[in-house]
């Protein structure tokens, strides 16, 4: 084993999703080395498919108004189809995590308007400074979808490295639309999600649960 495991280990480790920001801005230069980090994500025939639109100040602002009128007034139109079902184990994985958040932020289960309520901070942006809108080729398909997972996830570790929270969001991506006209952007670019980031708020209860992880057994099928 070389000796990249184990700083690899405390990041995969640290990495957690943020849901609630200090207002401070992150450096254009703590957010240029994130970017760059993530561009080494591999790709089908190094295409490399994504491309990050990042804002600050101001725009993030005009994004969080623009988004929230969207959310009021049209329905969901995202260019991933959301998933039909979560059978088995994923539903009650995509339960429990949910039901941390409501505990830690001391929302009852039966307390529906409170889990709206916290549910529109997603298109608050969680209180972020920056959002990055990340969109993909749409001529390279679901490969070009998948590639750009992998650049959301080293965007998010680099981001870690580099002391700065996030979140990604699919359920910004559902503005799909008004996300390509907001920001100028072509038809040929399908929308996958959006990272919210910043410096975390420590202190606020939605920040405070880590989930859980499946163990070896649930993931690995050693065959022979
Ligand atoms: C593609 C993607 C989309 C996500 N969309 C949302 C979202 O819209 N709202 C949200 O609160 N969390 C969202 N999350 C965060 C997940 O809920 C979170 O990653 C998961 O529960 C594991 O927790 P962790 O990130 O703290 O390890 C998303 C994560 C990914 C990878």
């Amino acid at each position: 084993m070389t000796d990249l495991f184990a700083p690899l280990q405390t990041l995969l480790d640290a990495r957690h999703s943020c849901r609630a920001f200090r207002s401070d801005p992150v450096p254009e230069d703590v957010i240029e080395r994130i970017v760059m980090a993530a561009g080494r994500a591999p790709s089908w025939c190094n295409a490399q498919p994504w491309r990050v639109t990042v804002t600050r100040g101001a725009e993030t602002d005009r994004f969080r108004a623009a988004l929230l009128d969207a959310v009021a007034h049209d329905a969901p139109q995202p260019d991933l189809p959301w998933p039909e079902s979560y059978p088995g184990a994923h539903g009650a994985r995509r339960r429990e995590c949910g039901l941390q958040l409501y505990e830690a932020v001391g929302i009852a289960r039966s307390d529906r308007t409170a889990r709206a309520e916290q549910s529109m901070q997603n298109y608050h942006l969680f209180g972020a400074p920056h959002v990055a809108i990340i969109h993909s080729e749409a001529a390279l398909g679901p490969y070009g979808a998948m590639d750009t997972g992998g650049f959301v996830t080293a965007f998010m570790l680099a981001a870690t490295a580099l002391g700065v929270a996030s979140i990604a969001q699919a359920s910004v991506a559902a503005h799909a639309p008004m996300i390509r006209r907001h920001f100028g952007l072509s038809d040929a670019r399908l929308i996958l999600c959006a990272i919210s980031f910043g410096l975390p708020d420590p202190d606020h209860p939605a920040n405070r649960f880590r989930t859980h992880r499946a163990g070896l057994s649930e993931i690995y099928d050693p065959r022979g």
